[in-house]
């Protein structure tokens, strides 16, 4: 599992990514630092992405601020691009990856869970948009946006209806400025990952023996899991120039996962070739 972009792809670009301490929105920021960009990350948590910051920039040398910024609250997120500003000179991009989620049977939900999930993922998304985007409008500058949703903001998924809820959403505000602020030179795109193995995300939707019950890599029809440099150079190549043509988009990286679970007669692959045979001679 490489880097797939030359050296230097993101030189001279500074990225925020929400959510950038921990999981996929790390191994992105470490990849994007090895491309030579400069990296913000922010995060609820202050002593996790400065702890982040600190290692990244000792793995590759290139340059972090961390900034503690809540995706719920707008002027946090204001902040956290005017610092980005401050100590880079100018922002360039924006990967929309914070995120809430769990499993649960909806009628067990509170009003009050439904609603942690959906301003974190909805709500922080567009708060941060939004700041991002009149920043870039007001300063006549180009912008990039990626955002991070899953395979089933289109299809829906039962057990994780708030999740699901919020990333349709998400999908549909890429989609929505893809066009309408495409006049300004800021683009949207997105990406929808199958499953890769993030702290984060397994304790919360694999928790107790639920992991070893279900592997999620079963689901998949290439048997595996995703790597996070897989991801990492997918996000940055939508993140960068060379991707310059590419808007409204959204770019599934799950090892066919969805499709195959979409499809009808999929399940026929436990079928072994000695029942095919069977099938085969009374066909004839
Ligand atoms: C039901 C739950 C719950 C659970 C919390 N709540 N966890 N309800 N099942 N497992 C309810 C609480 O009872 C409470 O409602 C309300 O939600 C708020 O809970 P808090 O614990 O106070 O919230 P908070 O401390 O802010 O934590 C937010 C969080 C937490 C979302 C619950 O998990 C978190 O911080 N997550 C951030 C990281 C994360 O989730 N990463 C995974 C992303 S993976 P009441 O009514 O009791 O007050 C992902 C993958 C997608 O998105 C696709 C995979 C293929
Ligand atoms: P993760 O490590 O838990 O990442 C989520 C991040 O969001 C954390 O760093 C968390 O940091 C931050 N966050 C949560 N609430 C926040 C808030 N209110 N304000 C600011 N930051 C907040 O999980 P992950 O698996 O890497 O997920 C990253 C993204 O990938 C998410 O959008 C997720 O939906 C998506 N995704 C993951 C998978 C997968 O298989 N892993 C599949 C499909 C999509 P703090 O707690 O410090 O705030």
């Amino acid at each position: 599992m490489k880097g797939m972009l030359q050296a230097n792809a993101l030189a001279g670009k500074t990225i925020l990514i929400t959510g950038g301490g921990t999981g996929l929105g790390k191994s992105i920021g470490k990849y994007c630092l090895e491309l030579g960009a400069n990296l913000v990350i922010s995060s609820r948590k202050k002593e996790v992405i400065e702890k982040t910051a600190e290692e990244l920039m000792n793995e590759t040398g290139g340059k972090v601020l961390a900034v503690a910024a809540d995706v719920r609250k707008y002027e946090e997120i204001e902040n956290a691009i005017n610092q980005s500003v401050a100590t880079f000179g100018k922002l360039d991009a924006v990967l929309n990856n914070a995120a809430g989620n769990f499993i649960s049977p909806t009628e067990r939900l509170s009003h009050r869970a439904f609603d942690i999930i959906v301003d974190i993922v909805l709500k922080g998304t567009y708060y941060t948009t939004l700041a991002a985007g009149k920043h870039w409008i007001n300063n006549k500058q180009a912008g990039t946006f990626l955002n991070i949703v899953t395979t089933y903001a289109w299809t829906g998924s039962g057990y994780v209806v708030p999740s699901a809820c919020s990333k349709a959403g998400v999908l549909a505000l890429t989609r929505s400025l893809a066009v309408e602020w495409a006049k300004y030179n800021i683009r949207s795109n997105a990406i929808a990952p199958g499953p890769f193995p993030t702290e984060g995300a397994w304790s919360r939707l694999l928790p107790g023996e639920l992991v070893k019950k279900f592997d999620p890599a079963e689901r998949v029809p290439l048997k595996r899991v995703g790597d996070h440099q897989e991801l990492a150079n997918l996000a940055a190549y939508l993140l960068s120039d060379f991707s310059a043509y590419i808007n409204g988009e959204v770019v599934t990286i799950d090892g066919g996962e969805w499709l195959r679970n979409g499809g009808e007669f999929s399940h026929l692959e436990t079928i072994p070739e000695s029942m095919w045979d069977m099938i085969e001679k009374t066909r004839k």
